[in-house]
């Protein structure tokens, strides 16, 4: 089964419209008009419409959101609907960052309802997992990602599914320069595989592409890369830099 990788950069709280533009033009003269891999770049909300403008002639790169709302519309100060999103024209939508599960509170339920409704608009979510360093010492690395793709998951349609994107981040490599090493990854993913297949069926699990995200570097892509369920990679601190995303995504393909 061959899938195509994914490389998404995650810019978290960083660059406005304008830092973005800039970004975006030199990224693209760096990445040369062809990519061996899908290339997404998630602004903030403020710099998704200076992004899309930028990137308006790009055929190697799409855009993200880091976070949506699960409603419509209404009295909710402060969130972005999906509406709003797909008027601005993003292809993807990240939910679920262990950033948003630990500073902002969200739950499984909510990202449940987030990639239902993402799901409903016809937007692909990228469902961020993981676990602490402290579930991974205490053993319960497998129970936590289990309980994470069982409950965020939960009433997904399969077909749908095959579009998804799922990033396994540990917390404990995020921002942290430690990176799971590449026989942990591979091993992490092919247990999220696994609970995909049970899941969804073996043949859609076998489509979904599986990011790695967690201090991801242009020197430790090609490594990640190379096991078979590392389908790709989320890229935090390495993407704010066109000269060191722009590796990143030549030494995936
Ligand atoms: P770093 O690449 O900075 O570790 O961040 C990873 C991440 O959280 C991407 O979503």
């Amino acid at each position: 089964m061959s899938r195509r990788p994914i490389i998404a950069a995650n810019w978290k709280m960083h660059k406005g419209p304008a830092e973005a533009t800039e970004f975006i033009d030199e990224f693209e003269n760096l990445i040369g008009g062809s990519s061996a891999v899908d290339i997404v770049i998630s602004p903030a909300f403020v710099a998704l419409g200076a992004a899309k403008g930028a990137l308006a002639n790009s055929d190697t790169t799409g855009l993200a959101a880091q976070n949506c709302h699960f409603e419509e519309k209404g009295a909710f100060t402060g969130e972005v609907s999906i509406g709003m999103l797909t008027e601005i024209g993003v292809d993807y939508v990240i939910i679920g960052h262990s950033e948003r599960r630990s500073i902002f509170g969200e739950d499984d339920a909510i990202i449940n309802a987030k990639a239902k409704a993402l799901h409903a608009a016809g937007v692909k979510p990228i469902i961020c997992i993981g676990e602490t360093l402290e579930e991974r010492e205490g053993g319960q690395l497998e129970a936590v990602l289990r309980r994470q793709l069982e409950v965020g998951l939960e009433g997904l349609s399969a077909d749908k599914m095959a579009e998804a994107v799922i990033a396994y981040e540990p917390v404990w490599a995020i921002g942290t320069g430690k990176t799971a090493g590449p026989d942990e990854a591979q091993e992490a993913h092919a247990f999220v595989r696994k609970v995909l297949g049970e899941l969804f069926g073996e043949e859609v699990a076998a489509k979904i592409r599986i990011q790695y995200g967690g201090s991801v570097k242009p020197a430790n892509t090609a490594e990640l890369m190379a096991q078979p369920d590392v389908d790709g990679a989320l890229v935090g601190g390495a993407s704010l830099e066109p000269g060191s995303f722009s590796e990143i995504c030549k030494n995936a393909g």
